[in-house]
């Protein structure tokens, strides 16, 4: 049995507090943490912190050798909990029993999982704690792999991942980087912060309903970049990250969703059908081309609404002449939303956001009524501590009969509050008993 699927080594990143889930995010949830044997256990003190300062009550596993990794005392010392590492405990199992345990939990976690640890539960083995219990819980499991890049990269571990994955199992990661043995690739576990983050998205009730199940999604995120020259561009300062979590949590919701995304956004679930664009013209024939059948439109992206009339085949040099200045003449890009709205095709929902700076109420229900949009996501980004690039962000959900408002809260936190109202909201659209449009 491997002792150490490798690891992850001198991270740039040493997790101190971690601080991104909101105080109350997991409150009262219960979490089952369960750590296999690589180097990345190093790091599950501070999930464990994490988890709890977000109101999580936290069970730990340990598997055979994990302790060579992390020592159980830190473990019980942060979760206020003995930690199990016996399927055969006695005194363990009288105060709770795995199949209780199974029971107890309201997500099981298990970070790091090592190949070997994929391998078990692909294989359907109930030979440890560990194992037993993923077989015996109904909960959520959601893996965080971590192993050496070739380790990941080998077919069988490719293999065990797609078979976890038709079972059900979730899995968060692995990140790509510098590796202990000296190998770079992928196979780091993503950060404790992150897993939090993405963990939020099992948490909310809503979600696991499968409140749109059945339904087709389709999701605009991340910039668009429009060349001027081979080597400049103008773009804006989207990351993607609350586009990605509104298609995260539209996937859990039981949604078949498409993302359409601009350069440079992180990666996605692979149950989510990706198209990667940089214009907005291509992001405009992207969308179009995959709007048949689609319920619910989410337009995240920042779309540039110019582009330069002529981007120039060479690079352009400067003029030598001083202070010159010099004029790109810029033309207008479709409006990709407001052609989804007007569409023969038109999705029964049609959701924007806008991004406003000054006047933004006002702005934003503008926008939603000159787009013919059923809703608008207000975000003010003139607060430098949401929006755009940011891991957090705070919004108004406006329609035609009302208004909802999400304070600062994580993007995933409020993807999923969103795709939690939006079904409520426009329940009677998406069921298709009031096909009209809702927008004025
Ligand atoms: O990507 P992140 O770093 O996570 O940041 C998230 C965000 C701030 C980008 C996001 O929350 C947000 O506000 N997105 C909309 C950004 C914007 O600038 O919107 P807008 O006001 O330009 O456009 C309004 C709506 O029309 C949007 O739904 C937009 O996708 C859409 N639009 C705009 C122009 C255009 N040519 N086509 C469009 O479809």
């Amino acid at each position: 049995m491997a002792t150490s699927d490798n690891p992850d080594k001198g991270d740039s990143h040493i997790p101190g507090e971690v601080s991104r889930a909101d105080a109350g995010t997991f409150n009262g949830k219960h979490i089952l943490l369960a750590v296999s044997s690589g180097i990345a256990a190093y790091k599950t003190p501070y999930l464990v912190r994490g988890l709890r300062a977000a109101g999580a009550e936290v069970e730990i596993i340990l598997t055979a050798n994990a302790h060579r990794f992390v020592s159980p005392m830190a473990l019980q010392a942060v979760s206020g909990r003995s930690v199990r590492q016996d399927l055969w405990d006695e005194e363990a199992e009288a105060a709770m029993g795995h199949i209780e345990l199974a029971k107890w939990a309201d997500v099981v976690l298990i970070a790091p999982a090592t190949a070997n640890t994929l391998a078990k539960l692909a294989g359907g083995l109930a030979d440890d704690l560990l194992s037993t219990v993923c077989l015996a819980t109904e909960a959520p499991v959601v893996l965080a792999p971590a192993m050496n890049q070739r380790m990941y990269r080998h077919p069988a571990t490719q293999q065990n991942l797609r078979t976890l994955d038709d079972q059900g199992y979730h899995v968060i990661g692995p990140d790509s980087g510098d590796q202990a043995c000296g190998d770079t690739g992928p196979g780091r576990m993503t950060e404790p912060e992150d897993i939090m983050l993405q963990l939020e998205a099992f948490v909310a009730p809503a979600l696991q309903a499968g409140l749109l199940t059945g339904k087709k999604v389709l999701v605009t995120t991340g910039p668009t970049v429009e060349a001027i020259d081979p080597v400049r561009f103008i773009s804006n300062h989207s990351s993607g990250l609350q586009g990605l979590a509104i298609a995260e949590a539209a996937r859990l919701a039981g949604a078949e969703v498409t993302l359409v995304a601009g350069p440079g956004v992180a990666d996605c679930h692979a149950g989510i059908h990706r198209l990667d664009v940089r214009t907005a013209e291509e992001m405009y024939n992207a969308v179009h081309a995959n709007l048949s059948g689609v319920s619910l439109f989410v337009g995240v992206a920042a779309v540039a609404d110019y582009r330069p009339k002529q981007a120039a085949e060479q690079k352009i040099k400067r003029s030598g002449e001083a202070g010159a200045s010099m004029h790109i003449e810029l033309t207008e890009n479709p409006d990709i939303i407001a052609s989804v709205a007007k569409a023969a095709e038109r999705p029964a929902v049609v959701v924007g956001f806008a991004a406003e700076t000054n006047n933004t109420h006002a702005h934003a229900s503008d926008k939603r009524l000159r787009k013919g949009l059923d809703a608008i996501v207000l975000n003010d980004v003139s607060d430098p501590t949401i929006g755009f690039n940011s891991s957090n962000n705070a919004a108004t959900l406006i329609y035609a009969q009302g208004e909802v408002v999400f304070p600062r809260q994580s993007k995933q936190q409020l993807a999923n509050s969103l795709i939690g109202q939006i079904p409520e909201i426009f329940a009677q659209q998406l069921a298709g008993t009031n096909p009209a449009s809702m927008t004025k």
